[in-house]
């Protein structure tokens, strides 16, 4: 049986953490941090994270502005608010929920954001930091696996990490960040060969393909630590309701693991938390 890495815990602690900054950036520095949280449209999904990114902010004192445009907005319109929070002195941090409705280019929309208020890290100047090791803003999820992972394993240095799934906003990163701490990175994907036995070569494994209980528990190296991105949502036919399942089988993985991540409560908390960081480091760097 593997430990199971509580992100759920790790996120509180450190949204604690950043709570008593906020708290002594707003005495001592007359600074409060804020974040606009720009959703579009009426995705059910998208409103559930916004909701819960804008609660966070509540509770750590972080103050939040709520855009919701309507699901006809054109990219004009958006690039116009975009524009506004740019330039509004008050708005340290700007997030766009993805995806936005398909007549938005959501490359448009990222790079007109502020590189410095981009707390998602997406920018294409952000992007291009982290490959060179020069980061400014990260990737809010790749960050907090990464948190996780120094905090189960420690030094990271010569370990075979396989991070599964090659998007920009977590495949890619993630793979950037294990680089940086000298793990020997593999990207797999859809076409990988013989991604199983890929697999069974990681020290590290990270899933981030989002199809539910897709790494199975005979791809697992004994004792490998293993970070499950996936947020999936399926109907379990023995409760008769959806749940939340990873891109993990969990239950066989557990037993071959030597640590990982349950879902909910692994990697998803921790996501938010760092949102929350790179807001609280946004409006630290805009005061100077
Ligand atoms: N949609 C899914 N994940 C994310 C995220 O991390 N940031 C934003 N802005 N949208 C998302």
């Amino acid at each position: 049986m593997s430990k199971l890495i509580d992100g759920k815990a790790f996120a509180d602690r450190l949204c604690d953490k950043l709570a008593d900054e906020v708290a002594s950036l707003k005495q001592d520095k007359q600074l409060s941090p804020c974040i606009a949280v720009v959703l579009v449209g009426e995705d059910p999904a998208s409103a559930t994270y916004v909701g819960a990114k804008v609660r966070r902010c509540a509770q750590l004192g972080i103050d939040s502005r709520s855009h919701h445009l309507d699901d006809t907005t054109s990219e004009a319109e958006l690039l116009s608010l975009i524009d506004d929070l740019n330039n509004d002195p008050e708005v340290h941090g700007i997030l766009v929920q993805l995806p936005v409705p398909k007549q938005i280019n959501s490359d448009a929309v990222i790079n007109a954001i502020s590189p410095d208020k981009d707390v998602d890290g997406f920018h294409i100047s952000n992007v291009g930091a982290l490959s060179v090791g020069q980061n400014n803003m990260v990737p809010c999820t790749p960050l907090g696996s990464l948190m996780l992972l120094q905090d189960e394993l420690g030094d990271l240095s010569g370990k075979n990490a396989v991070v599964v799934g090659r998007s920009n906003i977590v495949g890619k990163p993630m793979a950037a960040l294990l680089l940086q701490q000298s793990c020997t990175v593999t990207i797999a994907h859809s076409r990988t060969q013989d991604l199983p036995e890929v697999c069974r070569g990681a020290d590290i494994l990270v899933a981030a393909v989002g199809i539910p209980h897709f790494i199975q528990g005979d791809w697992i190296k004994p004792g490998a630590t293993v970070i499950d991105v996936g947020i999936n949502r399926i109907y379990d036919e023995a409760l008769e309701k959806n749940r939340l399942v990873g891109d993990v089988d969990f239950d066989a993985a557990k037993e071959v693991a030597g640590a990982i991540t349950p879902v909910p409560g692994g990697v998803g908390p921790m996501t938010i938390a760092c949102l929350m960081y790179n807001t609280v480091r946004a409006a630290k760097n805009q005061a100077g």
